[in-house]
């Protein structure tokens, strides 16, 4: 079973207020345990209704399946809590996959959107709107990019990694060696065992996994995998590059996460990406740093390059982002770092009719100051220790240590039964997604609590041990 669970509604804020009672459709009480009051540890079983079992069929005759089932039909939420049809209340640690960072229904997200609505929602790229404007100058200044550094926008992570590598393609073109008129190989794009870059075309091309990737192949050609960690596999791809019958092209572009995310949320060995930095720089070759999930606070530092306990100190040529950057509404995008790289980017060479949509853009504007203003970058270094902490004090035995950094964080458990434990916590009131067999991952909201984490942490510290293996 796939269980993504990424479609989290933004509702009516004043509806999705806790402390509201509201009667629901079906003449049961919609919110039926508030936070002060509940029992974590109280079973949801007892407490469903029937609406969700009839949505969930409803939903699986009109959906292609790629999905699965959906866990539960949700209906509002505020802040890191989400309520479902039927009324039962979740204390959510994924946070619609890292993507709500500042919560449900923020009021000044609420706000600026319905006032951007009200403005312009969509123009063309015939035209421009302010907020995009100040976005794009925002997300330069947040990631330290150098002057002549430009912004492209997209509407998803994927869309992000294809500018980056369509970016990539184009400098593979001006690498000596690359060019096809003077019999030239075509350049090449590294990408890493374990690797998740999305699932268009392109993306997919440069993702690892196996499962996902072989149905489509051919994909995109000149895109090969080198081992995560492993400078041997590095140097070796790298030396490959050469004249005559055995030398392959160029290398225009390393593309790699700093933490693989959905390969379990594994960071790599700071010093093994500061050696990528190296070898890219002797070569003229791009490091493009897939930020989709890191990026935007979630590991306690705007961008996880930042952090050099995860990159080493070095600066990437392109990061791409995504997910938490608009607080839910769809957006991604990618930064070329330098005039030089920008340029290659010409009128007409890529494009997107959404690309800047302005209630993204002010979205993201309004993400970024409540990130900003609130403190989130520090608490989500904060909550992650305390969360981490609790985890490992917690004296469950199914836990055996906790990866990650900030917010993003990755339990290995010690058997393959993660998709049971995801549901045991469902059940109680916590949701958390199994990343892997053996690893659930936890990605609360940036505006996550010190009560929150509490509460999270006492209902994973009851997960019990006879749980099947996956
Ligand atoms: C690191 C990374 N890159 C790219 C993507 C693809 O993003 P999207 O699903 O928005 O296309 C994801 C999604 O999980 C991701 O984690």
């Amino acid at each position: 079973m796939i269980v993504d669970i990424n479609h989290g509604d933004v509702g009516d804020a004043a509806a999705a207020d806790p402390a509201i009672e509201t009667t629901g459709e079906a003449g049961q009480t919609a919110l039926r345990h508030g936070a002060q009051d509940r029992d974590p540890v109280v079973a949801h079983e007892d407490l469903e209704g029937e609406q969700d079992k009839e949505w969930l069929a409803r939903y699986e005759q009109v959906h292609v399946g790629v999905f699965g089932t959906p866990l539960r039909v949700m209906d509002h939420g505020k802040g890191t809590r989400i309520w479902d049809i039927d009324g039962n209340e979740y204390l959510d640690f994924l946070a619609g996959i890292a993507v709500n960072s500042i919560g449900y229904a923020h009021p000044q997200w609420v706000r600026t959107i319905s006032e951007q609505a009200g403005l312009v929602a969509h123009t063309s790229n015939y035209f421009a709107t302010k907020p995009q404007i100040e976005l794009a100058a925002k997300l330069i200044e947040l990631a330290g990019a150098p002057d002549g550094s430009h912004v492209y926008f997209g509407n998803s992570g994927a869309e992000a990694n294809e500018a980056a590598l369509k970016l990539a393609k184009l400098h593979g073109r001006t690498l000596p060696g690359a060019a096809s008129s003077l019999g030239g190989k075509p350049a090449r794009i590294l990408a890493l065992t374990n690797g998740f870059h999305g699932r268009t075309m392109g993306a997919l091309s440069a993702t690892w996994k196996p499962a996902i990737r072989k149905p489509y192949e051919p994909l995109v050609p000149s895109v090969q995998f080198i081992e995560a960690g492993d400078r041997v596999s590095l140097f070796e791809a790298f030396a490959r590059t050469g004249k005559g019958k055995y030398g392959e092209g160029p290398v225009a572009a390393v593309i790699l996460e700093l933490i693989q995310g959905e390969a379990g949320v594994r960071p790599l060995d700071p010093d093994y990406v500061a050696a990528v930095r190296n070898i890219c720089d002797a070569n003229n070759a791009l490091m493009i740093v897939d930020e989709v999930q890191t990026g935007i606070g979630r590991t306690g530092q705007w961008f996880a390059f930042q952090r050099e306990d995860l990159s080493g100190g070095v600066t990437p040529d392109v990061v791409t982002f995504a997910k938490g950057v608009a607080g839910g509404f769809p957006m991604g995008g990618m930064i070329a770092f330098g005039q030089k790289l920008s340029d290659l980017f010409t009128p007409g060479i890529h494009g997107s009719t959404f690309a800047g949509n302005p209630l993204g853009a002010s979205v993201a504007l309004t993400t970024l100051g409540v990130i900003e203003r609130d403190g989130l970058l520090a608490n989500a270094r904060e909550r992650g220790e305390q969360l981490r902490e609790g985890i490992m004090a917690s004296g469950n035995p199914l836990f055996e240590y906790v990866r990650g950094r900030g917010l993003l964080l990755g339990i290995q458990l010690t058997r393959p039964c993660a998709h049971a434990a995801m549901n045991w916590a469902l059940e109680h009131g916590l949701i958390v997604n199994p990343v892997a067999p053996d690893t659930l991952r936890l990605a609360p909201a940036l505006i996550v609590s010190e009560a929150d984490v509490r509460e999270g942490v006492s209902i994973l510290a009851r997960i019990p041990q006879d749980l099947p293996n996956d």
